[in-house]
């Protein structure tokens, strides 16, 4: 798992730096039997697919790698890495919030199909307070320079913030829009992606495996409906 050799692995455990659904184990002979493992508290993803979610901080690239730029893959154990774990779906560097990432490339290939229509929930912050036909721009279908952004909903927070649902995933597509009523958008997070909202209790730059019913989920979101 990227954490040296089995004698390393093992002085590990004993040090009690290893945890089972978060309670220190010292037998390097205990079984998992499910539970969650995790080395100085941080979630260590077991064999077989791996799903990943992911509190995006700002300033680091949605991409596999870059030769100059740190990325998302940064943050994540060296394991992950080796085994293919990529990201569904791109954040703009400045953009924080849920970043899901697996090593099943069926999976992550139908998240991002435009015929799939996978919803994704972003909230924003305005340089300037939105017009009072907002909502109802979004929800006919905003004409950008490219293409007619599908129909999204629109709910105003405050003066400033909004959240909107998209249903697609094109390049700047939230900040292309809100500019196109007039509102450049001056942070923007997002708070679900398809059935899987961030973890509230994930801090930024934080992430951990998804649990089996978020994984039945994201299958079923996918269109299928056998977890692999
Ligand atoms: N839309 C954007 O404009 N930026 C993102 O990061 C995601 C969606």
């Amino acid at each position: 798992m990227g954490y040296g050799s089995r004698r390393d692995v093992q002085a590990l455990i004993r040090s009690g730096r290893v945890t089972l659904d978060g309670r220190p184990v010292r037998d390097s002979g205990a079984e998992t039997d499910g539970r969650q493992v995790a080395v100085d508290g941080k979630a260590v993803p077991l064999p077989g697919h791996t799903h990943i979610m992911l509190y995006k901080p700002a300033g680091l690239l949605t991409a596999a790698r870059d030769r100059e730029a740190p990325t998302v893959m940064d943050l994540l154990p060296p394991l992950c890495v080796k085994n293919g774990c990529m990201p569904v779906g791109r954040l703009d560097k400045d953009t924080t919030g849920i970043l899901f990432l697996t090593d099943d490339g069926t999976l992550a290939h139908r998240l991002i199909s435009p015929k799939r229509h996978v919803d994704k929930v972003y909230r924003a912050e305005l340089e300037v307070p939105l017009p009072p036909d907002a909502a109802e721009r979004f929800r006919n279908g905003i004409a950008l320079q490219d293409f007619t952004a599908l129909p999204a909903e629109l709910e105003v927070l405050s003066l400033l913030e909004a959240r909107v649902t998209v249903y697609e995933g094109k390049y700047h597509q939230v900040k292309r829009m809100f500019a196109a009523v007039g509102c450049p958008v001056v942070r923007l997070h997002r708070e679900s992606f398809g059935p899987l909202r961030l973890d509230p209790r994930l801090g930024e730059g934080e992430y951990r495996p998804l649990t089996e019913d978020e994984i039945r989920l994201v299958y079923r979101a996918a269109g299928m409906e056998e977890k692999q």
